[in-house]
């Protein structure tokens, strides 16, 4: 087989076979196929899609590059969460120990940020120590005594995945359903979890900016995790618009702390709450008023809290960070953006404020880039509140002052203005299971 010929079937719409696709993954993992070859395949798959057959082989084959996790010694049913990728979205940050405080076993592989959106990985590394790149051993050592461990990617699960991903972040190959699908689904697979509940954004912020999207997203990647045996559930909620008001590593861990202190924006403690209670549903921890109840109840007496400071401890971090969010790093510089007129935001393009944070160094525009952790965007204006002119909206923060025009100007180029409110949306858009 030729990667050229691949290449070119897929650039002219034709089919991959099961044995091209494996042979791909096989190759590419293994460091046979070029990164330049991977991302013409990628582009190549942005442009003409996949069939659901394909896409599930190659969710598959991604799965297959790696081992698969058999966590024997974890007692109980362990679930896991994914988001399909947002901005300010923190939500596994609150999720993963509330439901721990509750029992069940959390087992989370998580990725990095991805083009415009923030990754749980990135955001757990602004705590100083906090190891993400544990051994299987470890992470079923973690699980079993704190009922809760969050690594990334590793060499061992889906390592194709790891270098896909790592290559589309940076060759404009994020946002297609097939690539989004297979990459999740393969993680999702390989980390072997029994219940799995996908959190599909949709909205200016999202990779699928359309409900019709994210709709299909989310019941292409249903069907690959029933087909596979698992106890899988989509909810597609909003991502027009940032997810609470801090987007940037430490800053979002420290807003998630917030949330689990029982503060927080009310829109993130809405879909944080909305999160925990299916995947307590979906493990059959009760009726949904009993998990509402029990999901307020464990951030109200301080035990969600207490679950993610046992992991930051587990995991190598100081749990006084959790306790003192004064800890973090804060930024060198800090910019104020002032309202240039009065009137009501009616819309964000939420992508443009992601890109705001990733030019403040909250993200990666190369590969080899080193994330700066207290770097980040704070609302203080958000869609639907009325501004004067000169009223801050936001504050800026970076370690390197050159940053602050470029990120000022397309926070404000992606700021739209009207003298009256916007129709407000949803925030839980759908359920697909
Ligand atoms: N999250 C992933 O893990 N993969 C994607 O492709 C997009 C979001």
């Amino acid at each position: 087989m030729q990667m050229y010929d691949l290449i070119r079937k897929k650039r002219d719409g034709g089919i991959l076979s099961n044995a091209e696709i494996s042979w791909f993954v096989r190759g590419y993992t293994a460091g046979d196929i070029p990164d330049y070859q991977a991302s013409a395949l990628c582009m190549a798959i942005w442009y003409r899609g996949m069939t659901a057959a394909e896409t599930t082989a190659l969710t598959l084959a991604m799965r297959d590059s790696g081992d698969i996790l058999h966590l024997n010694g974890v007692q109980g049913l362990r679930v896991d969460k994914h988001s399909t990728g947002g901005v300010g979205d923190k939500t596994s940050l609150v999720i993963a120990p509330v439901v721990a405080a509750l029992g069940l076993k959390v087992a989370k592989m998580s990725g990095r940020g991805l083009g415009h959106t923030g990754g749980t990985v990135d955001k757990l590394e602004a705590i100083r120590g906090f190891r993400t790149d544990l051994t299987t051993a470890e992470f079923e050592t973690i699980v079993n005594r704190t009922g809760l461990a969050i690594v990334g990617q590793s060499a061992e699960l889906a390592p194709a995945d790891k270098r896909l991903y790592a290559l589309r972040d940076v060759t404009a190959t994020v946002d297609s359903l097939p690539l989004i699908a297979s990459s999740i689904m393969s993680k999702k697979l390989a980390a072997n979890d029994d219940c799995i509940l996908l959190d599909v954004k949709t909205g200016s912020g999202a990779f699928m900016k359309t409900e019709e999207d994210s709709r299909a997203l989310a019941e292409a990647m249903v069907e690959i995790g029933c087909r596979a045996g698992k106890r899988v559930r989509a909810l597609i909620t909003d991502m027009d618009r940032p997810l609470g008001c801090a987007i940037g590593n430490a800053l979002e861990v420290i807003e998630a702390i917030e949330v689990l202190r029982g503060g927080g924006p009310a829109d993130l403690v809405q879909i944080c709450e909305a999160l925990a209670v299916h995947m307590l549903m979906l493990s059959d921890y009760g009726a949904e008023a009993a998990c509402a109840e029990a999901v307020r109840r464990v951030i109200a007496d301080g035990s969600a809290l207490d679950a993610f400071a046992r992991m930051v401890e587990a995991q190598g971090g100081d749990p006084d960070w959790i306790y003192h969010p004064e800890h973090f790093p804060t930024a060198l510089f800090v910019r104020e953006v002032r309202a240039p007129r009065n009137g009501y935001i009616t819309h964000v393009d939420c992508e443009g404020y992601g890109a705001a944070a990733l030019l403040l160094g909250a993200g990666r525009s190369r590969m080899e880039d080193v994330i700066d952790p207290a770097a980040g965007v704070v609302l203080a204006k958000r869609t639907g509140d009325f501004v004067r002119a000169g009223e801050v909206i936001a504050t800026l923060h970076t370690s390197d002052e050159l940053r602050l025009d470029a990120a000022e100007a397309r926070l404000l180029g992606a700021t739209e203005w009207g003298e009256e409110p916007p129709v407000e949306r949803p925030l839980i858009v759908g359920v697909v299971e």
